[in-house]
């Protein structure tokens, strides 16, 4: 019989924590005891899983005696805070969080791209940067077959990506636009509602923001291809969840877009869904609550002159494979 963990789940209460333990009710993961983790504002609410009630508890230095893995997404302050408390009770951190993703010492890894790099870990496992989670799916089986020289992305990711509180913030804004009302950007730097925001995290000097500096350097560590050439331009948009990226691909060899499908039509944690001519293609409601990243408007770049490029548009749920549900694969591989 297989053996049952001790599970800990940090930020229980999040937009991605409540994900995490659903992912591992659906994905019948073997929990023994489950603790639910949040700030004190949470502690003695009460959340279900596996229809038995569970109280919440405060995070404190003393939540991981006999916890084997701890999953977080509490933000990158709290999994440095934590990170010794969890790693000297002899638990492993599963991190959602950007804190340790680029240390050396820490794996970073998508199950369906590096699941080798989990072996190296020294307790902490980072959770990649939800955007990159979810191109690498559906990028890395075609640089498996074909080896990926240049990447353009733009990304046009939903309000879930801020958290519980991001969705809130289009939910109200929206209502209170349409009743003529004054609106109060919190979440975002401006409005959100029926307008887009060409800004996720902060910016550097070289014009580029965090969040795209992310999808370089997390997919340069992921595909173990540090001379990988990168550029995008991250967007947040009016969709409560689920991210979708426009990709223009480069590769060293040539490639035709029925390779791609045949490619990603066998690739583990992609769907298949491009069949423009019936109306068919990834949107982010059909993404919506689904563990596979979907793919489509598969076609030949026609700005080349030879047959390395491809264009390709994906979706995928970013609290689930771009955060929970990489978490939870991750708990599984361990
Ligand atoms: P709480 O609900 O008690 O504030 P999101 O990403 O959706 O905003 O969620 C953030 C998560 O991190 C929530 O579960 C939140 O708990 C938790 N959190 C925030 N600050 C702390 C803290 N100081 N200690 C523990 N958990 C925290």
């Amino acid at each position: 019989m297989s053996k049952a963990y001790n599970v800990a789940v940090a930020g229980a209460t999040g937009a991605v924590g409540i994900e995490m333990i659903k992912t591992l009710e659906k994905r019948n993961f073997p929990v023994k005891n489950l603790k639910l983790l949040a700030s004190a504002r949470s502690a003695g609410k009460k959340l279900t899983f596996k229809g038995t009630e569970i109280t919440i508890e405060e995070l404190t230095e003393n939540s991981f005696k006999g916890v084997d893995i701890a999953l977080f997404s509490a933000g990158g302050d709290i999994s440095k805070q934590y990170r010794k408390a969890v790693v000297d009770s002899g638990c492993v951190m599963v991190d959602n969080s950007s804190a340790f993703r680029m240390d050396d010492d820490v794996p970073l890894v998508v199950p369906e791209v590096n699941p080798e790099d989990v072996k190296w870990h020294n307790g902490v496992i980072a959770n990649p940067n939800c955007t990159t989670a979810i191109m690498l799916v559906a990028v890395a089986p075609l640089h498996r077959a074909k080896k990926l020289k240049r990447l353009v992305a733009a990304t046009y990711q939903a309000t879930s990506g801020a958290g519980a509180k991001g969705m809130e913030e289009l939910i109200v804004q929206t209502r209170q636009l349409l009743n003529g009302e004054a609106i109060e950007p919190k979440a975002f730097a401006h409005r959100i509602g029926f307008n887009l925001i060409p800004h996720i995290d902060v910016f550097y000097d070289n014009g580029y923001t965090k969040e795209e500096l992310k999808m370089l350097n997390e997919s340069r560590k992921m595909l173990h291809l540090p001379d990988l050439q990168l550029s995008c331009t991250c967007v947040r948009i009016p969709v409560l969840r689920a991210h979708s990226e426009s990709l223009n691909m480069e590769f060293e060899e040539d490639i035709t877009p029925d390779e791609v499908r045949a490619i990603l039509s066998k690739a583990p944690g992609v769907q298949l869904v491009d069949d423009p001519m019936n109306k068919v293609y990834p949107m982010p409601i059909d993404a919506t609550e689904k563990y596979d990243v979907l793919a489509g408007r598969i076609r030949q770049d026609i700005s080349r002159n030879d047959l390395k490029g491809i264009e390709m548009f994906v979706t995928g749920d970013q609290l689930l494979k771009g955060a929970a549900l990489n978490a939870v694969q991750i708990a599984e591989l361990l």
